[in-house]
Parts: structure tokens; sequence; C-alpha cells
């Protein structure tokens, strides 16, 4: 049998599309999630990863001279999982250009808006505000910029006529949650087969 595919999750909150994840993928087909990183202590992603047995590790900004060094210490623990593949699922760090290079084309990350369309914080309002009446879901590969990175995949949502936030969000979140394993399961395909 040939060696699973390994996958590091990095979340920063509430970790639904780690759940996602963890729920759809973890164990299956070959994928494992060998690791789930954090800047936060308190996120409740860490509590999803330790119920599904998966090892933790935290990186607060407050203990690092500066964030090349955090992503340093980063790096070198995501290379001890032996990760074949970095997913963020709401980090919400920025990672430094050296980081970038040392996974090139190795990091992933799932944007609630088609880019290069509403990058950045709070895409979700960005396109109610703007008007829009499509909006969507976004994986790509993770580059220098913000949001800025090769597009993987794009998966269109439509904005419901009464522009409802919630209702709205409600609708991104399904289509990520199914969006995100399936490109990171495709991706293990092309890479183990
Ligand atoms: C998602 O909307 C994702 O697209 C964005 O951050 C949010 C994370 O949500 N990058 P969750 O922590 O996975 O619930």
């Amino acid at each position: 049998m040939s060696e699973s595919f390994k996958l590091v999750v990095l979340a920063s909150g509430t970790g639904t599309n780690l759940q996602a994840i963890l729920d759809r993928l973890h164990g299956r087909e070959g994928v494992e999630v060998v690791g789930v990183g954090s800047d936060r202590p308190g996120a409740k992603a860490l509590e999803r990863a330790r119920a599904a047995g998966v090892e933790t590790a935290v990186f607060p900004p407050a203990e690092y001279a500066d964030r090349a060094t955090r992503d340093a210490a980063m790096a070198e623990w995501i290379e001890s999982r032996g990760a074949d593949l970095v997913a963020l699922a709401g980090y919400m760090q920025l990672l430094g250009g050296e980081f970038v290079a040392r996974f090139r084309h190795r990091v992933i990350n799932v944007h609630p808006a088609l880019l290069p369309s509403f990058p950045g914080l709070d895409a979700i309002g960005q396109a109610l505000e703007a008007g829009a009446e499509v909006t969507g879901v976004t994986v790509h590969f993770v580059d220098e910029g913000v949001d800025t990175g090769p597009v993987i995949v794009q998966r269109e949502v439509a904005i419901p006529a009464d522009r409802d936030r919630a209702t709205l969000e409600e609708a991104v979140h399904a289509v990520e949650h199914e969006l995100y394993p399936e490109t990171i399961r495709m991706i293990a395909r092309g890479m183990t087969s």
C-alpha cells in the first residue's frame, strides 16, 4: 500500500472548515490530517482537532521576536509532521515570504468570494456592499500577497434576493465545506497516484 497523503491544517477560529476536512477526508482514501496548528491557544479549531485525536501545536505571536522567527518554528513543526500539503482554514496571520517560498505550491487557502473579487477581510460583507448578485468560494495556492495566489477551483453562490447576510453566510459556508475537502482529495490523488 502506498504511503498516506499527509495534511497539516492551520486555523485561528471556530474551525468549521477543519471539521469538514476531519469528517469528510481524514482517515479516508489515504488522506490523513497529521497536525492542526494555530496562532491562538483558545481557538475552537484546536478542540476539534483534539477530539479527532489529531496532534496540535500553538504559535502565539507574542512568544516570538518577529514573524520570520515564528514562521520558521511553524515550518519546522510542519516538516516534522511530514506534511505533503498545508491547508489554511480561517488562519488569520499573514505568512512571510520565506515560509511561502519554502512551501511553494504546498499551501492552499479557502476564501469566501470569487477571487480576484473581494480579497481580504469580510469578503461576504464586501460582496453585499458592492451590490453583487453572485459571489462564491475560491480555493487557491498561497503566495506572498493577500488572497492573490493561483486559483485552483471556484464555485458560485447566488446572493439571496433579500440580501440577508446570515442566509448568505450559511450558503457560502455550506459550499466551502464541500469544496475544500473535495479539492484536497483531488490534490492528494494527483500527488500520490
Ligand atoms: C471561512 O469563511 C474561510 O473561507 C475564511 O475564514 C473562514 C473560516 O471559518 N478563510 P471556519 O473557522 O472554518 O469556520
